[in-house]
């Protein structure tokens, strides 16, 4: 089996009359992977999904998808992958099965193979109950999973969900995410855009931020936390000889006295904890409330997405 990345660019570059929307972007996606896109509106997200899935031409840069150069050979990309756009494709006029049914016959699936198909995707997706109804009448979530159940007729092995979940109520959302999981778990190369930082931390193995035409960030959820400075360690005591016991022995602390707590800096990881804890157990000390706040994906978007906010050690870490 190839190791060639599903999805990879270089010096991706895309303008709209003068109006610069990707500024020579740098992007890789393992096979079997969720690779998440996050950026504010109009960050040019969509531009990247609808240049990556073959529906729009790029200015400059070398792509390849699904082991295909995009330039030489769309055609071959076009029939690897599938796209849910971040608008619906689903036709409310007719029902959710002849939606599956249209797309049976574009994939130029036999009748019989169309309807096999169509019948287990719904199944799957939850909506055999809903099949003969018109897709107008679906409820958000249902016209999404309708929406995603029309983007695997062809069997993609790679899919680009542009904003999945948007307008999703919370177990819409859930059941969304663990679509996407089941996927992935059948070996699906995963491109995902989203405005929900959540939704990135739960699904992405990788997330690049992009902002004013270029990847301000790329990395694991964890990596890119940590880019963020603010994440502590906090010990509070009760008993006065603990808690002076404690601060003699983490010396880095930075004490209140008055409330009998330490607060150290941590960058939240494992490593990190147990050190802290290794040293008040060999001193026979005990905390009686522990807390470790890390810094939230929020946290490291809006840092990374407002210049003005950015802190002297997130753009030191950055470079
Ligand atoms: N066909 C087009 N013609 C002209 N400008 C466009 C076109 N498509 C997108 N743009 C512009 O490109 C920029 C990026 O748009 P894009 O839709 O890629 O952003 P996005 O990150 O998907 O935003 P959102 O979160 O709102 O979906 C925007 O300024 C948009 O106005
Ligand atoms: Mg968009």
């Amino acid at each position: 089996m190839s190791t060639e990345p599903a999805i990879s660019a270089r010096q991706l570059r895309k303008s709209y009359g003068d109006r610069l929307v990707l500024d020579g972007i740098d992007l890789s996606v393992p096979q079997g992977t969720v690779f998440s896109l996050l950026g504010p509106n109009g960050a040019g997200k969509t531009t990247a999904v609808k240049i990556l899935s073959t529906l729009v031409a790029a200015d400059a840069g070398e792509l390849r998808v699904a082991g295909h150069d995009l330039a030489v050979d769309a055609q071959a990309v076009r029939a690897r992958i599938g796209v849910t756009g971040q608008f619906s494709a689903v036709d409310g006029l007719i029902t959710g099965e002849e939606n599956m049914l249209l797309m049976a016959d574009l994939h130029h699936l036999p009748k019989r193979e169309g309807r096999r198909v169509a019948a287990e995707l719904l199944a799957r997706f939850g909506l055999t109950d809903a099949a003969k109804k018109p897709a107008s009448t679906y409820s958000g979530g249902m016209k999404r999973r309708l929406d995603i159940a029309m983007t695997l007729v062809g069997d993609p092995r790679i899919i680009f969900l542009d904003e999945p979940t948007t307008g999703l109520d919370p177990r819409a959302r859930h059941t969304m995410w663990q679509i996407i999981r089941d996927l992935v778990t059948g070996g699906v190369t995963v491109f995902l855009t989203t405005q929900y930082l959540e939704e990135a931390d739960e699904l992405a193995d990788r997330i690049a931020v992009l902002h004013e035409g270029r990847i301000v960030a790329e990395g694991s959820t964890e990596e890119l936390k940590r880019l963020i400075p603010g994440g502590h360690i906090r010990l509070r005591f009760t008993d006065p000889a603990a808690y002076r016991s404690a601060a003699g022995a983490l010396t880095e602390a930075v004490r209140n006295d008055e409330l009998l707590a330490l607060q150290l800096p941590s960058d939240g990881s494992q490593r990190e904890l147990r050190s802290v804890l290794d040293q008040l157990d060999a001193e026979g000390i005990e905390a009686d409330e522990l807390t470790v706040h890390t810094p939230d994906l929020d946290d490291v978007f809006f840092a990374l997405t407002d210049s003005s906010h950015q802190t002297d050690r997130t753009t030191e870490a950055l470079r």
